[in-house]
């Protein structure tokens, strides 16, 4: 088990708990966090559960595949931190990770 340390879009910060096997969006959308909509359920076809990873953060997550990247780019607030929660398994190397989710697009 580990953390992961969430801004909401209001600018508040919540703290969700985040076990191995499951996805980072999981982890969120377990802890009760709905403005993370993550509508396809997590088979990388919807955006809503785009987030902004802080940057020491980014470069320890897993490649991003070519169908995230294509995903991404539909969104008006794609930024260099942006991922797909549905995209990122959550290990222990991940325990302490920030992240903000993004504006609704
Ligand atoms: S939940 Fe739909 S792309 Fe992540």
């Amino acid at each position: 088990m580990g953390t992961i340390n969430v801004t909401l879009r209001d600018g508040t910060e919540q703290s969700v708990e985040a076990a191995g096997g499951s996805s980072v969006m999981e982890a969120i959308r377990d802890a009760g966090i709905d403005e993370l909509l993550a509508l396809c359920g997590g088979c990388c076809s919807c955006a809503t559960c785009h987030v902004h990873v802080a940057g020491e953060w980014f470069d320890k997550l897993s490649a991003m595949s070519e169908d995230e990247d294509d995903l991404l780019e539909s969104s008006d607030h794609r930024t260099l931190q942006s991922r797909l929660s549905c995209q990122i398994a959550y290990t222990d190397a991940l325990d302490g990770l920030q992240l903000a989710i993004a504006p609704e697009d």
